[in-house]
């Protein structure tokens, strides 16, 4: 993903710099306004690396700098996991779901079907995590149709989806 990344960089530059480096502990790489964490913090494999993460994260934002992240729902209830092969991909939990849990993905590439797993977390250990970590106004956001994709499917394809979301926003900021 980073080396085609920085393909399209070298091909039609932006000034972004890429690099690879684990989410639970970053070197010193600046002091950034926002920090977006896209299916990130659900793979700490436990609550202490979930913590780690997150202060990694806040150690690279400026006081009152952002968080912006996309993350498993801990809120959707286990019985709604499945529903989503007309989408491409499936959702299933194997015992029961307690703090760490994996939770297994599998997903339609092309004729192929890859599979990984994340982990659960509660919301309340996120949102301990995040405190710890120094941040404040956190706030969870409910998924938000892009009008591309209104026009590409129309509005109803998304609907089952977005009536039982998978993922979830959250955002914070580093307090003062
Ligand atoms: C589902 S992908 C999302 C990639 C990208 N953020 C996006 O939205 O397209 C999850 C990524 O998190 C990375 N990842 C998992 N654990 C990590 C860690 N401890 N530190 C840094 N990256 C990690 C994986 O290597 C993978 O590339």
């Amino acid at each position: 993903m980073i080396e085609l990344a920085v393909a399209q960089e070298r091909a039609e530059p932006l000034g972004i710099d890429y690099r690879v480096c684990d989410a639970r502990a970053l070197p010193d790489l600046g002091a950034f306004d926002v920090i977006c964490a896209a299916y990130l913090l659900h793979y700490a494999r436990d609550t202490d690396e979930l913590e780690r993460m997150c202060e990694s994260i806040a150690r690279q934002l400026r006081p009152g700098g952002r968080l912006v992240a996309l993350n498993e729902n801990p809120r959707q209830p286990v019985e709604r996991y499945g529903g989503y092969l007309h989408y491409g991909f499936s959702k299933s939990i194997s015992g029961p779901r307690r703090e760490g849990a994996p939770i297994a993905y599998a997903m339609v590439s092309g004729r192929e079907l890859f599979r990984f797993e994340v982990y659960h977390f509660e919301a309340p250990s996120y949102e301990r995590a995040l405190h710890r970590a120094g941040f404040i106004d956190l706030q969870w956001h409910e998924l938000v149709l892009d009008p591309a994709g209104i026009a590409e499917m129309g509005a109803g394809y998304w609907r089952e989806y977005l009536d039982n979301p998978p993922v979830v926003g959250l955002s914070a900021r580093r307090a003062d």
